[in-house]
């Protein structure tokens, strides 16, 4: 039996909707494969640095996405010289595959860092208090004792994006289209080939 066609198939603002859908069940649906993520950054001798993150918030109206990460990590630093970022998810069971563009800001004094913190668990906030950086190196795998909550080592970064690609692979026909936001927030939305 073939399946309905669903209502976004041929009709943009549909397409939108049903991306923005995805992405908020992404941060509620810890099943979801969009719950995780991966964030691309540019390294500083110019090469893509790639790594999956948890999808902790989405704001559609500001069209934000939210990600904890150590401020001391190689993301943050790569952020901190140059904001560009890229996200990808695939949402196998909806046969979605969701390419976002924009730039990320750091929060690590503010009252957004506080916010995210007060809300992180206690096993979420381990990984942020080890003495050392994230990838330095270390002569056994056992991490020595917790120096600190690790509250100095957190960080947000919020992830804005101007650019999102939707593709839906379909059996009658994929569907691609891609949306954009200028500076003043004007909208365009065009399919394209898939
Ligand atoms: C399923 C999964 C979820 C992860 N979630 C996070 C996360 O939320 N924040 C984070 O900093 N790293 C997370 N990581 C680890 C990153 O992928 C990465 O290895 C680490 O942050 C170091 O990246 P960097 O050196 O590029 O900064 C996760 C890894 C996996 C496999």
């Amino acid at each position: 039996m073939t399946r309905p066609r669903p209502g976004f198939a041929d009709d943009l603002d549909e397409t939108l909707a049903e991306a923005f859908r995805l992405l908020a069940r992404g941060v509620a649906d810890r099943r979801s494969p969009i719950h995780t993520p991966s964030l691309a950054s540019i390294g500083p001798d110019g090469a893509p640095r790639i790594r999956t993150l948890v999808l902790r918030g989405f704001d559609a109206p500001t069209r934000t996405l939210r990600v904890h990460s150590d401020r001391r990590s190689g993301k943050a630093m790569e952020i901190a010289a140059d904001p560009r970022v890229a996200v990808h998810a695939y949402d196998a069971g909806a046969q979605v595959q969701l390419r976002l563009g924009g730039t990320a800001t750091l929060h690590a004094e503010d009252a957004i860092a506080d916010a995210a913190w007060a809300t992180s668990t206690d096993n979420a906030r381990l990984v942020y208090t080890t003495a050392l950086p994230p990838g330095a190196a270390i002569p056994t795998p056992t991490l020595p004792s917790a120096l600190s909550d690790g509250r100095e080592h957190f960080a947000v970064l919020v992830l804005r994006f101007d650019a999102l690609e939707w593709l839906w692979l379909c059996a009658d026909g994929h569907r691609r289209a891609r949306f954009g936001w200028d500076s003043a927030g004007q909208a365009s939305a065009e399919w394209c080939v898939p």
